[in-house]
């Protein structure tokens, strides 16, 4: 590792709330990245986790969620290098908004489901304001924080249940989390100096793209490692129901219907890996268009479909793998973190290849 990688080091990744991230397991994934990566892909990157230990790396990172408030983090964590908040962008972001309209989409969608109205509004104020700011990656960093501060004031940091409002006047709970009741400009500036501290430079030229993988793959060149973490399909895969909030707070959808008691936007993007009519040709495809990355890592995780075997004779038509296991000895491990699943990294490489001398 080059010196400038250990210092790297310093700057502490923001631990997240995210269903399935990887941000515990991380010393274990390093284990099993080749040598000699110059350019590696976080292709289902949700929370940045993995992105950001390649940025640590020193590697040309190349990240990728199709869900925009996870490229958000990605712009924030991994593809800036330098930009931070400011006083006079938090600021910014906490006055009144001049450029407010009658469409305030938190405030009409969400009070009394997730926030009490004074706190929707305030989300629109907040949301009108981050487009004044003075470059994409504040913007970004205004997003990202302000989307945590939300998952820290929602029992259970998601948004697939409708009990919020009642968790955050049960003493008991408040008790366990303090932050039930705190505004989320406290939680956003108790927040701040964490993700400002993240910001680092790696002298590479990383990107944060939000794209349905299947589409950005053609995209890409001379990627030496691609890192592989799909939803785990039949095992809580339904991202769109648990993150919804934040992707409208992000997209500030105007064409969408607000569907169930937590208001879930509809339609939803359309990912090809979160069910199961859809996952198995979808991985073919993926693996076909990766075949030009010769390292490949692979999460998946026990309980998922298709099976480990089924999946590693997917994997077996284009690479050598070798399957890795690491048990969860307690249910806090994330999507399908049942004490006793297990956390499955299939380390991929080329075929060797064999070379049959004719002679005449
Ligand atoms: C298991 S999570 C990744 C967790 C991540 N490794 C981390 O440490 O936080 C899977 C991610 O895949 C994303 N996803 C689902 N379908 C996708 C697709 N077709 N293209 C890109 N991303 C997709 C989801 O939004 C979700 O964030």
């Amino acid at each position: 590792m080059l010196f400038d990688s250990y210092s790297h080091f310093n700057h502490q990744f923001p631990a997240p709330q995210y269903l399935g991230a990887k941000h515990t397991h991380l010393a274990w994934i390093n284990k099993f990245i080749p040598s000699q990566v110059q350019t590696a892909l976080d292709a289902f990157s949700g929370s940045q986790s993995v992105a950001f230990l390649f940025k640590q790396l020193g590697f040309k990172t190349i990240t990728n969620d199709f869900l925009n408030f996870n490229n958000q983090i990605g712009l924030a964590l991994v593809e800036n290098n330098t930009e931070q908040l400011r006083k006079n962008d938090v600021e910014l972001l906490f006055s009144h908004a001049e450029n407010k309209t009658d469409f305030q989409l938190m405030e009409n969608t969400f009070t009394n489901v997730f926030f009490q109205q004074e706190e929707a509004a305030f989300l629109d104020n907040f949301r009108a304001n981050i487009p004044l700011l003075e470059n994409r990656y504040k913007q970004a960093l205004a997003y990202a924080v302000i989307n945590r501060s939300m998952t820290r004031k929602i029992t259970m940091g998601h948004f697939a249940h409708t009990q919020a409002l009642q968790y955050a006047s049960n003493p008991e709970r408040i008790k366990r989390n303090s932050s039930l009741i705190k505004p989320l400009k406290t939680i956003f500036k108790n927040l701040l100096p964490e993700y400002n501290y993240a910001v680092f430079d790696n002298k590479q030229d990383n990107c944060s793209h939000h794209a349905n993988i299947l589409e950005l793959l053609p995209t890409l060149e001379n990627v030496d490692l691609a890192y592989f973490d799909p939803p785990y399909c039949d095992s809580h895969a339904d991202y769109q129901s648990f993150y919804h909030l934040l992707e409208t707070f992000t997209e500030y959808w105007q064409d969408k219907q607000f569907i169930n008691g937590i208001k879930r936007y509809e339609p939803q993007r359309v990912s090809g890996f979160d069910k199961k009519k859809d996952v198995i040709a979808s991985f073919e495809k993926l693996f076909e268009l990766a075949e030009n990355i010769p390292h490949w890592l692979i999460s998946y995780n026990n309980r998922s479909y298709p099976s480990v075997e089924e999946f590693e004779k997917i994997i077996s038509k284009h690479r050598q793998v070798q399957i890795e296991a690491k048990t969860y000895t307690n249910g806090r491990g994330g999507k399908g973190s049942v004490a006793g699943s297990k956390e499955i990294l299939f380390v991929c490489k080329p075929k060797k290849k064999h070379f049959v001398s004719i002679i005449k």
